[in-house]
């Protein structure tokens, strides 16, 4: 009965069912944030109550001062003094140590195209390859406004009519159909690379591109060589981009 008056006992045992209550007696939980505030709170409360007289305080303070200070606790004040450490120690540890998490799905945007791919039957080399079309200065006009027909033909829907990946169908899709304006891509890219994604689309993505559900079209049945060249050119001069150049590359991966 000595220890249920013992002021120490009384506030270990309103503390702890305070916890519960709030911890557990609450649907929903509530959240840590909350929790902690009312039990800082209730603490506080606590130590009004043990410390409201002197003799209540002196009750409240005996069971620690008795533990720290009386050779009879010598074992207990021995197990204290490495536990505590101990248990904060663990407690840090837990808070520091790196949590197991999903990997974030990486994938390239960007693949390194194949060096050739079959078009129609027919072998063309990616790598090195520049627009045939861009030797006939006096054509430019007319390849571009051809480029544009093709473009509003097939592309618009998806890839919009500025060119800026907003058209009709594009919301539906993720990922996006890609902003031409953008100079995070066509900008960066040579036109060989651009004739092997319209041609091949998304079902010709390599391996590192997936999982990529890719809506972009395989074009090689629906466009000849020309018209995808052509709408390369339509592609380029609408954004006012210039399309990186083999020799550039070259330089800048020297
Ligand atoms: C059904 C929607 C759709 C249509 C139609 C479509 N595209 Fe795409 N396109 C996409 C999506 C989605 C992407 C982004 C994913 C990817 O790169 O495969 C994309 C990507 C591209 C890229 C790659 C850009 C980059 O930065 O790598 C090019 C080039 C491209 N499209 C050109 C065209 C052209 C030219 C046409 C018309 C002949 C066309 N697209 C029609 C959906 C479409």
């Amino acid at each position: 009965m000595n220890v249920l008056r013992s002021r120490f006992f009384q506030a270990v045992v309103i503390w702890v069912l305070a916890f519960a209550i709030l911890r557990f007696g609450i649907r929903p939980p509530a959240p840590w944030s909350v929790l902690s505030l009312y039990m800082f709170i209730i603490s506080l409360a606590l130590l009004v109550f043990v410390s409201s007289d002197r003799d209540s305080w002196r009750d409240f303070v005996r069971p620690m001062w008795l533990t720290l200070t009386d050779p009879r606790y010598r074992v207990l004040r021995t197990v204290i003094v490495f536990a505590v450490p101990l248990l904060l120690g663990y407690y840090a540890y837990t808070q520091a140590a790196a949590r197991p998490q999903a990997p974030p799905e990486l994938r390239a945007v960007h693949p390194a195209p194949p060096a050739s791919i079959q078009f129609r039957g027919k072998e063309i080399n990616i790598s090195g390859v520049e627009n045939p079309l861009r030797k006939d200065a006096a054509a430019f006009a007319k390849q571009v406004a051809v480029g544009h027909d093709i473009y509003v033909r097939n592309c618009v829907y998806c890839h919009g009519d500025n060119l800026d990946g907003k058209g009709h169908f594009a919301y539906g899709f993720n990922p996006p159909p890609a902003n031409f304006q953008d100079p995070g891509t066509i900008a960066m890219l040579q036109e060989a690379y651009l004739f092997w994604r319209i041609a091949k689309g998304g079902p010709g993505l390599p391996k590192e591109s997936t999982p990529w559900n890719s809506v972009m079209p395989a074009w090689e049945d629906r466009l000849t060589e020309e018209q995808i060249w052509q709408v390369i050119m339509f592609l380029y001069d609408f954004t006012g981009q210039q399309p990186r150049r083999w020799e550039a590359a070259e330089h800048a991966s020297h």
